[in-house]
């Protein structure tokens, strides 16, 4: 939990452990994990212009003084556009099993209705065959934070026909590609896209209302769902959504206190969303705390059931743990509407990434483990989990000035590999993990000054260097393990 300033198919769920000469045991992942990375439109395609894609709300948000480091904006980026072909040799180079990628709605509808864009759908097209022709399995995200800007001024996602246009563009995302894509997924954490968009404002489109933001949770959870019935019915086979959930600690493990802290943000980041989803509906006391904030009339008769209509596959991105402490004087965070005068949000400590988010590992099995039993029965794909950290080309190299050695990230990599890899053993049925980021990118509001890749980019040539954890990644592919 960071504040943001901070295939899937059946398999045993085996997973092993074998002493290896040298007394460090290897570890085995089932047969069949997934392996992969995952990026986003925004954050790697640049050609903001080409084809007649339209604007998006971060084409504005990051023109807009003051919201993105240094006025840094998507409309180059990694030029992933025009690079595709070998950005997918180098994935192919690299072993990977899977890429997943997010389609950018303004491209297919530029202002976000109405009929589809020819040209905007041939670019999946070619970047869905380029990566089958080297066998590796698409993952589709249908929304990863780029509305249509006319659908913004319409009032984005706290309007409820949002979600009716979602449904739409998403039956035309299927009707051009499924025939070739077996995974579906709809949204990326739809907490960022209504806390950090309508809360704290931190991401597009820059709003600070804490009603917005809730009624946001809700229109995202129903675009969710309607998208969810028209690629099923149009015929998916695998129907998913990614989130977030943060493993919520308490700063003291004794006090009452801040166990009620925990609850209280553990419903409005986890429940909130993931009730709905897989336990037919919204918790009662995060309702009731709504309610306190605005009068939740956005929530009709039938929406529920629609959002509970079983999924496939649950995607879950993991960064960081959050702690927190239960205090009257609390500041609360503007990005959990309604913790102000009860939370404390404790600062991380302790080894951090470039981001100032916590290193550790050990929530990663927590979470896993909370989601697959709180939630049984939906199968858990890592669709992101990876660290900014300062690297530097030619920094102790051997290899000459485009090398880079980023031993943090590979421990980074490693240990949640490692907590991956115990929640399997203790019962989780994790299907795979997808790297973030492949390459280096669009950070959001802190623009390309953080660096996730696992591939260097040069920005000024956009030449692709394999950083030292691509190549070690490339070997935990190949052996299945660590
Ligand atoms: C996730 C986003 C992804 C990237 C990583 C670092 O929240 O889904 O686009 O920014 O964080």
């Amino acid at each position: 939990m960071s504040e943001r300033s901070e295939r899937t198919s059946r398999h045993s769920n085996e997973a092993s452990t074998t002493p290896r000469s040298g007394g460090v045991d290897e570890l085995r992942f089932p047969d069949h994990f997934l392996w992969g990375a995952a990026t986003a439109a925004y954050q790697i395609e640049g050609a903001a212009r080409d084809d007649g894609r339209g604007p998006s709300i971060w084409d504005t948000f990051s023109r807009t003084p003051g919201k993105v480091y240094q006025g840094h904006t998507g409309d180059v980026a990694c030029d992933h556009y025009h690079r595709y072909a070998d950005d997918v040799a180098l994935m192919a180079e690299l072993g990977l099993r899977a890429y997943r990628f997010s389609v950018a709605w303004p491209r297919i509808q530029p202002d976000g209705t109405g009929p589809a864009n020819p040209r905007g759908l041939d670019f999946y097209d070619r970047l869905t065959d380029a990566l089958l022709d080297r066998g590796i399995d698409p993952i589709v995200t249908l929304y990863h934070w780029d509305l249509p800007q006319a659908l913004g001024d319409r009032g984005g996602w706290t309007n409820r026909d949002t979600a009716e246009h979602f449904a739409t563009y998403a039956t035309a995302v299927y009707a051009r590609l499924g025939d070739r894509i077996d995974v579906w997924t709809t949204l990326n954490e739809p907490w960022c896209s209504a806390y950090l968009g309508y809360g704290n404002g931190v991401h597009a489109p820059g709003e600070q209302d804490p009603g917005a933001a809730f009624t946001a949770v809700h229109h995202l959870l129903l675009g969710h769902g309607l998208a969810a019935r028209a690629l099923r019915s149009a015929g998916a086979r695998s129907v998913g959504i990614t989130v977030n959930p943060a493993d919520v600690r308490p700063a003291d493990p004794e006090s009452a206190a801040d166990a009620a802290a925990v609850r209280l943000v553990d419903g409005l980041h986890n429940r909130i969303f993931l009730d709905p989803l897989l336990a037919g509906g919204y918790p009662d006391d995060v309702r009731e705390h709504v309610a306190r904030i605005i009068e939740p009339t956005f929530i009709r008769d039938g929406d529920e059931k629609l959002i509970a209509a079983p999924i496939d596959l649950l995607g879950i991105n993991y960064y960081a743990p959050g702690y927190v402490a239960g205090r009257p004087d609390g500041a609360g965070n503007d990005a959990y509407p309604g913790t102000e005068g009860a939370v404390h949000f404790v600062p991380p400590t302790g080894p951090l990434t470039d981001m100032g988010w916590m290193i550790e590992p050990a929530g990663l099995t927590r979470l896993l483990e909370r989601i697959a039993t709180d939630y049984p029965g939906v199968p858990l794909l890592i669709t992101e989990n990876g660290g900014a950290f300062p690297d530097k080309p030619g920094a102790d190299s051997p290899d000459g000035p485009t090398q880079v050695m980023d031993t943090d990230r590979i421990a980074y990599l490693d240990g949640h590999l490692r907590a991956a890899h115990e929640a399997i053993s203790r019962g989780v049925d994790l299907r795979g993990y997808l790297v973030w980021s492949l390459l280096d990118n669009f950070e959001w509001a802190e623009g390309y000054r953080k660096r996730f890749g696992i591939v260097h980019v040069d920005y000024l040539t956009q030449r692709r260097t394999p950083k030292a954890s691509a190549r070690w990644y490339q070997e935990v592919i190949s052996r299945n393990g660590l």
